[in-house]
């Protein structure tokens, strides 16, 4: 894949994990990025709960350098706590500041946040600059294509945020109200791309070459952001990679490639946040490394139940057998 520059971070390649509350703590960051990933993206955190110096949120932007170059994402709906938060952002060592203007979710929308700005371009523009202004660090945002059907508002949006010194857009080719599923409007984000004066990555329902490829074939398109589709699949990164280099088309990730960064993952979250919170953190992503193995619902159910590490490989041996 190209190498992607924003600002002046220069990435592996154009492959990027899409930040996901809940899921894309450190160690799954660290199992994308050694698989392939160019960049990889905290949860969104609050910009108001880092002003206020609150550790959990900082906790969340924990960062290893292994993992860099990573983009920490802050939320919020006013400038001064957003410039405020990135300034603290910045000093906790993230490379990259993005802001949130996507999240649908109600509790954001009522912080005023998220995509909610996407229909205030007069406020959306004071937050830009105003983070644009508190770091040196380049800072990028994550959009939808619009709030509802039919209205997209990516083409000035891109263009407010370029005039801002956004250095990169990634954009959720869903409107808000899809959510999280539907198809995404392809031709919504073509003309999000068109005439686009910073570079734009896609975002939505990537989970193989077909899917990543009928974004990459819409001229202005400059990266891929994969959310879901990389959730126990981390090999999706080296695949796109080979197959945008070279058109080859790499095996799938078997059965015991998944189990092994099932294993792993079990593995690095125990050591990470120790016994028994990093078994409890595994619950949020077993679903997407069982949902194809026979009996999921009820392995799943075991998983869930698990305290420590040592009870989680024994249901993986005795039910998974490895
Ligand atoms: C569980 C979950 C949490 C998410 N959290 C965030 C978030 O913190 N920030 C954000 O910008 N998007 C968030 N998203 C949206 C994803 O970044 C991505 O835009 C969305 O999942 C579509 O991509 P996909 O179809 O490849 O999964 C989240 C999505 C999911 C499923």
């Amino acid at each position: 894949m190209k190498k992607l520059k924003i600002g002046k971070i220069e990435l592996q390649n154009n492959l990027m994990l899409a930040p996901m509350a809940g899921i894309t703590d450190l160690p799954l960051r660290l199992l994308a990025k050694e698989n392939g990933a160019g960049l990889v993206y905290t949860e969104m955190v609050s910009a108001k709960a880092l002003v206020y110096g609150d550790d959990k949120t900082k906790r969340l932007l924990k960062t290893d350098s292994s993992e860099r170059p990573v983009a920490a994402q802050i939320f919020g709906g006013d400038a001064h706590s957003m410039g405020e938060a990135a300034k603290i952002v910045q000093g906790l060592g993230a490379d990259i500041i993005d802001i949130n203007l996507g999240c649908p979710v109600r509790k954001i929308a009522k912080a005023g946040a998220g995509a909610k700005l996407l229909a205030d371009e007069k406020l959306i523009s004071k937050i830009l600059t105003a983070v644009v202004k508190s770091v040196e660090i380049p800072v990028t945002v994550k959009i939808r294509i619009g709030l509802v059907p039919g209205q997209n508002v990516a083409p000035e949006i891109i263009k407010i945020a370029a005039g801002c010194g956004i250095k990169m857009a990634a954009v959720h080719a869903r409107y808000a109200s899809q959510g999280h599923s539907g198809e995404p409007d392809l031709q919504a984000f073509g003309e999000a791309c068109r005439g686009a004066q910073i570079p734009v990555a896609a975002n939505g329902g990537i989970v193989d070459e077909m899917t990543a490829e009928r974004f990459m074939k819409i001229p202005g398109c400059s990266a891929l952001m994969i959310g879901r589709g990389a959730i126990g699949n981390y090999g999706i990164f080296s695949a796109l990679d080979v197959f945008f280099n070279r058109g080859e088309k790499l095996a799938k990730a078997g059965k015991a490639e998944r189990v092994k960064w099932f294993k792993k993952h079990a593995q690095m979250s125990a050591e990470y946040y120790g016994e028994p919170r990093g078994l409890v953190m595994m619950r949020k992503v077993c679903h997407y490394y069982v949902k194809d193995l026979p009996n999921a619902a009820k392995i799943r159910d075991m998983f869930n139940k698990t305290q420590t590490l040592q009870e989680f490989n024994k249901i993986l041996k005795n039910y998974i057998g490895i």
